[in-house]
């Protein structure tokens, strides 16, 4: 029978790491909040505690709540790690996860050089975690985010000002788009695009998460569209648009069979995301 609750010795602490993880595989969890298994959630839960000199029982309690609610360790912890940068969480917003993260740390090589004075946007920012982590990498860029939920605009300047980057970010609430001013050199984007009627077989994990922060209409592409036709006209002629479309990969290639998509490959894991020039989105409008 599963065991509903866990039990660890507060007097062998060093059996902590091997039970936590024999607790969560013996229980449905789905991992993909910014962990990746069971062992990944005990070695942060372990670390949090000593971070925040933590005690026996609030180990004990993250475990139990873990399992009993589903709920993902992100919002349990109030942290996670994006881009190798520890960001505050609150349930008003999305889990950062995005592979975006990968390509920030890596320079966006080869497909783009960023330079003092370029304009970068995140539209879609939930937490602010890809902007706040492009203005840490980049010191002498501005970037603009922007997002419709008021709680997470509030939630991503908090997380700026956490970084040290709040006078290089401006959070814009919005609808996609900030009204036009001068042209992007880069627009990127983790867009909301699960086709509404998946959203309810996702795993119990994804309930805890706004809702809007999933719905992409009914193939998933609604945003999406708006996106890229907003990108054709906002693009500088050597600027280019990343954008993550994740499971809806394959409705994006049948309906736009012939906009060249560069696809991403990322070594730490994810799929979804593509590199889309100014020049190719000029093509596709002519
Ligand atoms: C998938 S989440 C991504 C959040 C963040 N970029 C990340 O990678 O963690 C999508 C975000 O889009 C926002 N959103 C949904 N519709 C929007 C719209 N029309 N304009 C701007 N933001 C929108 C949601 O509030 C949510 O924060």
């Amino acid at each position: 029978m599963e065991q509903q609750r866990i039990i660890l010795s507060e007097e062998r602490p060093e059996d902590w790491f091997d039970l936590i993880i024999d607790y969560f595989n013996s229980h449905e969890l789905y991992y993909g909040h910014g962990t990746i298994n069971a062992d990944h959630e005990a070695s942060i839960i372990l670390n949090w505690a000593s971070e925040h000199s933590k005690n026996y029982q609030a180990i004990v309690n993250v475990c139990n709540e873990r399992v009993i609610s589903r709920k993902p360790l992100a919002y349990l912890l109030g942290e996670i790690e994006f881009a190798s940068l520890l960001f505050a969480i609150s349930p008003d917003t999305i889990i950062p996860r995005s592979p975006i993260g990968e390509l920030i740390e890596d320079d966006f090589q080869p497909w783009l050089n960023l330079e003092k004075n370029d304009r970068v946007i995140d539209l879609c920012t939930g937490s602010g975690c890809i902007a706040i982590a492009i203005a840490k990498y980049y010191k002498d860029l501005q970037v603009i985010g922007t997002d419709i939920s008021e709680q997470a605009i509030r939630q991503a300047e908090k997380n700026a000002i956490a970084h040290g980057v709040g006078e290089q970010i401006n959070f814009i609430h919005c609808d996609l788009y900030p009204p036009k001013e001068a042209r992007f050199k880069l627009i990127i984007s983790n867009p909301p695009y699960v086709p509404s009627a998946h959203i309810e077989d996702l795993p119990k994990e994804y309930r805890w998460e706004p809702h809007m922060a999933f719905d992409g209409g009914a193939d998933g592409l609604d945003i999406i569209h708006r996106l890229i036709n907003g990108a054709s006209e906002r693009l500088r002629d050597d600027g280019i648009l990343i954008l993550e479309v994740g499971e809806s990969q394959l409705a994006f290639e049948n309906y736009y069979k012939k906009l060249e998509t560069i696809w991403l490959e990322f070594t730490n894991g994810g799929e979804g995301v593509c590199v889309i020039t100014a020049q190719a989105l000029k093509d596709y409008f002519s």
